[in-house]
């Protein structure tokens, strides 16, 4: 422990040697971690354990080789709740809570607590509420929400009448989770329970259960690049036990996702607010650059630079709609700075910002070729009335989907994240494809030969990126590709 606190003190000092883009954002360093043993050792915990041994004794083991058995914190420090908790429960006489929520371990661990409050993890299931109807109900059923949406994104989390949990909703370990208390997000989601370990949650496995799939293909993104590579090489020169977790002090074999987007780097604390050193969001029909706008309270909201940067002290809506004063704003340039700060760990200044350049290269490139022409279009055939408002009720939404949603999101991952294969076979090889394959010709199909070429023509073929379309009959050096007759001359 006494390890712990000067390494933590050696950061503190780098930080304010950086006071001008650093100390805004990390303000979780005001906060002490509050471990003092008088919180924990419950006497009745000891019965669950003898009992528990035998009931389920893979749990009991987990934990007994735990960090939290070893400094005496037993189930019932965990587990406790008072009789007027909504969820608790009498078991074996003792009153306990079958959810520890991410508050209850804020007891102890205050700082890792407020720090996923206010990140976007804990926002992860408002982000998807107006999303829900259409493509879970519509397209599926509410027993997808349950089984599928939730897992990843959290739900409200339902008690029943004599507090036990309610199946539709529990089990649950989703991000952004609403637990009986009003807290947000599950701590096991990272922390596989009952081991509670940091060391797994540094391991990138901790993060696939989540981001894999169209929506958040980092998992494969970063398996498919150097740096997964360089990972799974080396894992063993990884240190993932180690106490602290410092790049290029206890470690240097490879980034891992936690590296990037949570750990500590001299100069950098370590975060649970994983979306702090995100400058884009690359999630949207249109990717924009987005500044970071932290409450005087922690709790945080984006802002899409695109919009007028509110200074310290205003008042703005905070996501929920409630009002909040600005503690500090973090513009994206500065995001960008603290992410560079760790490449630079390992990699020159050229080297970090020559990558940056071509990785914005490859968002703007989406954003103007394809993905603010098809919005464009898409938007005039809702004002025709040539699609009605219900999404998915037509072939075109389907494919305007797979553009932005699956094809362009892989594409944005895989350039921010360096694989080749995402950015371009499973991308924006795709994006083309559909756009000019698909997309123009079913709207071609819905609105008929005149309406639809004044659409392109506005939105499509005025751009320098589509003027290749204005010529068919112009040579093609590769021309024979695609109709099996390759030439090299
Ligand atoms: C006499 C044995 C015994 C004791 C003592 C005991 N438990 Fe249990 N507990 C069980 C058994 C058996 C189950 C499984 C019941 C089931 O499968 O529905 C269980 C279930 C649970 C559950 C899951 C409830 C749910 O909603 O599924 C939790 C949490 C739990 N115990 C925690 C504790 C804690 C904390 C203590 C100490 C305060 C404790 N237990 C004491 C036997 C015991
Ligand atoms: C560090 C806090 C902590 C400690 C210590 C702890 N638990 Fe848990 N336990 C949790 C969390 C978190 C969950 C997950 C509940 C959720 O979020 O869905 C959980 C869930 C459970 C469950 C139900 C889930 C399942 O997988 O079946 C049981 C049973 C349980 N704990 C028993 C125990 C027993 C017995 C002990 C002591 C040997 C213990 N717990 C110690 C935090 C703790
Ligand atoms: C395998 C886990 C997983 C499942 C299942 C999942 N999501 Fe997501 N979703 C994510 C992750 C991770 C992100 C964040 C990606 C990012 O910010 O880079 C996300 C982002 C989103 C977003 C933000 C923008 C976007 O569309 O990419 C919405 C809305 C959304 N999900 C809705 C849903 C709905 C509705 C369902 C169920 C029908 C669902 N998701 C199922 C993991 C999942
Ligand atoms: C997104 C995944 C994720 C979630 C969710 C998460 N953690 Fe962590 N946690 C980590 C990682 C990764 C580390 C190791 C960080 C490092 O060393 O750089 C860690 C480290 C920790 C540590 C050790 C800190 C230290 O300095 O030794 C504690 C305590 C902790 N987490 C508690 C929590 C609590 C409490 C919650 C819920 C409020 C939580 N974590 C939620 C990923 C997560
Ligand atoms: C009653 C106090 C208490 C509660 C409640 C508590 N912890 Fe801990 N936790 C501790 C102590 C004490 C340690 C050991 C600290 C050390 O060795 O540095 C610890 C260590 C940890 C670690 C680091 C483990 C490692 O690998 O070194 C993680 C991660 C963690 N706790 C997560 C959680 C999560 C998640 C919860 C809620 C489900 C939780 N804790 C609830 C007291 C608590
Ligand atoms: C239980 C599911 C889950 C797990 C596990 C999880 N995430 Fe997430 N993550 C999400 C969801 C859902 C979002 C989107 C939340 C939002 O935008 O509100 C997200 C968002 C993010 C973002 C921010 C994207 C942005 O918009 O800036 C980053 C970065 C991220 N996660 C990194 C990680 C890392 C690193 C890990 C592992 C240590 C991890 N996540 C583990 C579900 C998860
Ligand atoms: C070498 C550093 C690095 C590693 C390793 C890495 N990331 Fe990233 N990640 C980035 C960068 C840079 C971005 C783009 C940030 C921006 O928007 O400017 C990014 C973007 C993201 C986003 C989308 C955020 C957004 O802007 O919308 C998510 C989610 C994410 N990463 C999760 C992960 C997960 C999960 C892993 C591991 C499987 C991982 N990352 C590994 C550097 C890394
Ligand atoms: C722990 C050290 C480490 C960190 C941190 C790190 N990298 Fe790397 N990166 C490497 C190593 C080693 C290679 C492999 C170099 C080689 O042999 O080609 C690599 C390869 C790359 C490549 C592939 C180059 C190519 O085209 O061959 C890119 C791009 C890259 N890193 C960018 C980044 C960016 C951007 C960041 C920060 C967000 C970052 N790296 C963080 C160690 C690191």
């Amino acid at each position: 422990m006494r390890n712990v606190r000067i390494t933590r003190w050696y950061l503190h000092l780098l930080l304010f040697a950086f006071p001008l883009w650093l100390g805004a954002i990390n303000i979780s360093f005001a906060d002490k971690v509050s471990l003092d043993s008088s919180n924990w050792g419950l006497e009745e915990g000891e019965a669950c354990i003898s009992c528990h041994k035998k009931s389920s004794a893979g749990l009991t083991h987990q934990w007994q080789s735990s960090a939290h058995a070893s400094a005496g914190v037993n189930c019932l420090d965990c587990h406790y709740a008072d009789q007027v908790d909504k969820d608790a429960i009498e078991h074996e006489g003792s009153i306990i809570a079958t959810i520890v929520s991410p508050k209850d371990c804020g007891h102890c661990h205050t700082r890792e607590y407020k720090e996923t409050e206010g990140s976007v993890h804990s926002k992860a299931l408002s982000l998807i509420k107006n999303r829900i109807p259409a493509l879970a109900d519509n397209l599926t059923g509410q027993e997808m929400v349950t089984a599928g949406c939730a897992k990843c994104h959290g739900s409200k989390v339902e008690v029943r009448g004599d507090g036990s949990l309610s199946p539709d909703s529990w089990p649950n370990t989703g991000i952004g989770r609403i637990n009986p208390d009003g807290s947000r997000g599950s701590c096991s989601a990272c922390h596989g329970r009952h081991s509670f370990s940091k060391a797994q949650a540094r391991d990138p496995s901790a993060c696939a259960w989540c981001h894999s799939g169209p929506e958040s293909p980092d998992k494969g993104v970063f398996d498919s690049s150097k740096h997964g590579m360089l990972f799974a090489a080396n894992r063993e020169k990884m240190n993932l036990h180690s106490d602290e977790w410092v790049l290029g002090k206890d470690y240097s074999a490879a980034p891992t996702c936690v590296t990037c987007h949570m750990g500590a780097t001299p100069g950098v604390a370590a975060s649970h607010d994983v979306g702090m050193r995100d400058a884009w969001n690359l999630n949207q029909p249109i990717s924009e650059k987005q500044s970071l706008i932290i409450f005087e309270d922690g709790d945080r909201r984006e802002l899409p630079e695109s919009q007028p940067i509110p200074r310290r002290g205003n008042e703005i809506s905070k996501l929920d709609g409630s009002m909040g004063k600005i503690k500090a704003v973090a513009s994206s340039k500065r995001r960008r700075q603290i992410m560079s700060k760790v490449c630079l760990e390992c990699h020159s200044k050229g080297f970090a910002n020559g990558f940056m350049k071509q990785f914005d290269n490859v968002v703007e490139l989406y954003n103007e070729k394809f993905g603010k022409p098809a919005q464009a279009i898409m938007l005039a055939l809702y004002d025709m009335n040539l699609l009605t408002p219900a999404p998915f009720d037509d072939p075109l939404e389907f494919t305007y989907w797979r553009l932005w949603h699956d094809e362009g999101t892989r594409a944005r991952h895989g350039a921010a994240m360096m694989s080749p294969n995402f950015t371009w076979w499973e991308g924006m090889h795709l994006v083309g494809q559909n756009f000019y394959g698909e997309f123009l010709p079913q709207v071609r199909e819905l609105a008929g030969a005149e309406k639809a070429d004044k659409l392109i023509n506005e939105h499509v073929l005025s751009l320098d990126e589509h003027s290749w379309l204005k010529n068919p009959s112009k040579p093609n050096p590769i021309l024979g590709y695609g109709i099996g007759k390759p030439s090299h001359d």
